[in-house]
């Protein structure tokens, strides 16, 4: 735990330039190990997010063809004041908070009305984290921040121990449509481990990208500049990095297709030679053949009506619903039923 001053506290659940010894570590070598030693192979999605991934991530945010940053900012900048006033005061938790840039949009929103700013980022990349947390303490005078670098599994684990103040609701907050990036089993088990680090009352704030057509999903995963390319190859820098690899980023391409029929993005990187790589620190070697793909990302579009019943099914009632004006986002308000 680092105090730096007494408004800010980070804490770190793993260790995030190495795995090395912690449990986490086995779980996430065993990720790799699975999915790389299967078929189809795939990378697990938390590989994106190391401090340069964060900051690639930046810049698609940024891109002309990626639309969800911005029309999800559009409904925060309509709405906040709203959904503010529906929660009342309340802590802040966040799920890949990122450069918490859309987040200031709601910190304005609760400042303005007046109530006790706490916020608590959880993010696996630390550097990005510490770097956001610095630059709303300096911008919120009195917002408090508890950061959280881990996984979002042992994150929302430690949340159910902080002191819970009895007075202060929980508002926990998972913006991107990241929520898509889940398989409907991770989704599953996701959602208990929302509920477990929610009380009765509590709420939770679900933004969520709608299905569309091909002809708009498809340039926002595979942009014009190539940014959504290399965000995708830094996964392989990062696994050399992280277990002594030796894949070579020149022999893959990145590939972003919508499967209309499961309704999803789905990224891949192709190997375009047969080639033979190792990751040393796992003892393992994997042998691709020229066309291969390896999944790295799935990207589901959501019906919101069909959404809503589901989170109610898992204990989570739909409160309020904002879409924008060519419902290509929705955000969903939900309250922990009792
Ligand atoms: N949650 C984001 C999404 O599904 C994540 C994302 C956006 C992403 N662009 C990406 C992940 C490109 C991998 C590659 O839209």
């Amino acid at each position: 735990m680092i105090k730096n001053s007494d408004r800010l506290s980070l804490e770190r659940l793993i260790n995030a330039v190495a795995f090395s010894s912690e449990t986490i570590d086995q779980t996430n070598n065993n990720d790799v190990i699975n999915g790389l030693s299967k078929y189809p192979k795939s990378i697990a999605a938390k590989y994106f997010y190391d401090d340069r991934g964060s900051e690639l991530f930046e810049q698609i945010c940024e891109l002309p063809e990626y639309y969800p940053t911005r029309t999800e900012t559009t409904i925060l900048e309509a709405y906040a004041p709203e959904m503010a006033t529906i929660t009342g005061s309340c802590e802040l938790v966040e799920l890949g908070s990122g450069s918490a840039i859309k987040t200031r949009i709601l910190l304005d929103a609760y400042q303005k009305l007046k109530y006790p700013l706490r916020y608590i980022p959880i993010d696996i990349s630390a550097g990005i984290l510490e770097t956001s947390a610095f630059e709303l303490l300096n911008d919120y005078p009195t917002l408090e921040v508890h950061g959280l670098v881990g996984t979002y599994e042992l994150a929302l684990q430690r949340l159910n121990k902080f002191g819970i103040n009895p007075m202060l609701k929980r508002m926990l907050v998972f913006l991107g449509s990241s929520l898509g990036n889940l398989n409907p089993q991770e989704c599953d088990r996701f959602f208990e481990q929302i509920t477990g680090a929610l009380q009765a009352g509590d709420y939770f704030l679900l933004g969520i990208d709608l299905h569309k057509s091909k002809a708009l999903l498809e340039p926002a995963y595979n942009d014009a500049q190539g940014v959504t390319a290399e965000f995708n190859l830094n996964m392989l820098r990062h696994l050399n990095y992280r277990f002594n690899g030796n894949f070579d980023l020149a022999k893959f391409k990145h590939q972003a297709i919508y499967n209309e029929y499961q309704r999803q993005i789905e990224m891949y990187l192709q190997s375009q030679v047969d080639q033979t790589v190792e990751l040393r620190s796992l003892n393992l070697t994997i042998h691709l053949e020229a066309g291969e793909k390896i999944l790295t990302e799935i990207s589901r579009k959501f019906d919101l009506t069909q959404l809503e019943q589901d989170l109610k099914n898992k204990g989570l009632n739909p409160v309020k619903t904002w879409r924008d004006s060519h419902h290509w986002f929705g955000m969903i308000l939900c309250q922990q039923i009792g």
